[in-house]
């Protein structure tokens, strides 16, 4: 097959990446793709960067092998324990990651903090360090870890009792009225941003990096003039790492659902 016509890979730790894959439908609707779940080792955000990076490494060779012509790590944790390595081994795979998308919501300019919510490795990681780094003179950052947080999304749970109860003791803590936005840092989380908004009140901003991640890989592929030429709406094929039919079948719904 011609290199532009193969499928691009997705990769994420369980579901949350579903959250990018359909930013990337959206402005690249006609190319192929193949996502790849590893519902079986999530949650990552509770492992040693090592391990993530293992396991980030597994799923890139899976996705190779079937063919895939560029990779998106849709997966924040991940991304921050992977992605320079990836670099190295991979220098000419177009690959792009995901990072906690704090310049949007330091250029909204809003009077307040900036909530950061992530797992807990992708914020004791170097590369949010950095980040933080770059924007702390411009705005007050808190980051907010979310251990527990992904595990609801992976069960299909995105509203009710349970999860707005995590979701208050999470926020309470810091006044509606001095959030200058929310960043959801996790590819999960974009999935209960309706929760959310319930909690928080839909005036104040709630920001993912889903689909400037998208757009950076399509910039990405284009200059390696691989985007496909297929005039033709391109398909999904999601696998899985887990046994369970549940964690497919509920990939395709979080794919399809508004
Ligand atoms: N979806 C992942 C992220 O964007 C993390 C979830 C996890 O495995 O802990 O960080």
């Amino acid at each position: 097959m011609d290199n532009k016509n193969m499928p691009i890979g997705f990769f994420d730790s369980g579901v949350g990446g579903l959250s990018v894959l359909k930013e990337a439908l959206k402005i690249m609707p006609n190319e192929d793709y193949i996502y790849f779940g590893d519902s079986k080792n999530a949650p990552y955000g509770m492992k040693s960067a090592k391990e993530v990076r293992d396991l980030t490494f597994k799923a890139v060779e899976i996705l190779l092998d079937k063919g895939v012509k560029g990779v998106a790590i849709a997966c924040n944790t991940a991304t921050s324990a992977a992605v320079s390595e990836l670099r190295k081994v991979y220098p000419d795979l177009p690959l792009v990651g995901i990072e906690p998308a704090l310049k949007p919501a330091v250029e909204l300019n809003n009077e307040g903090d900036i909530l950061i919510m992530a797992t807990a490795m992708t914020l004791k990681e170097e590369k949010f360090k950095r980040l933080m780094e770059r924007y702390k003179e411009r705005a007050s950052i808190i980051p907010v870890p979310c251990p527990g947080l992904m595990e609801f999304i992976e069960e299909g749970k995105f509203q009710g009792e349970e999860i707005e109860n995590y979701l208050l003791e999470k926020i309470n803590t810091y006044k509606k009225d001095k959030i200058a936005a929310i960043v959801l840092g996790c590819t999960h989380y974009p999935f209960i941003k309706e929760t959310l908004i319930n909690i928080v009140g839909k005036d104040v901003d709630i920001i993912d990096g889903g689909l400037g991640t998208a757009k950076e890989l399509k910039r990405r592929l284009n200059d390696k003039r691989l985007l496909t030429d297929s005039v033709n709406k391109g398909k999904v094929e999601i696998i899985n790492s887990s046994n369970k039919k549940e964690s497919v079948e509920l990939s395709y719904r979080l794919l399809m659902g508004d």
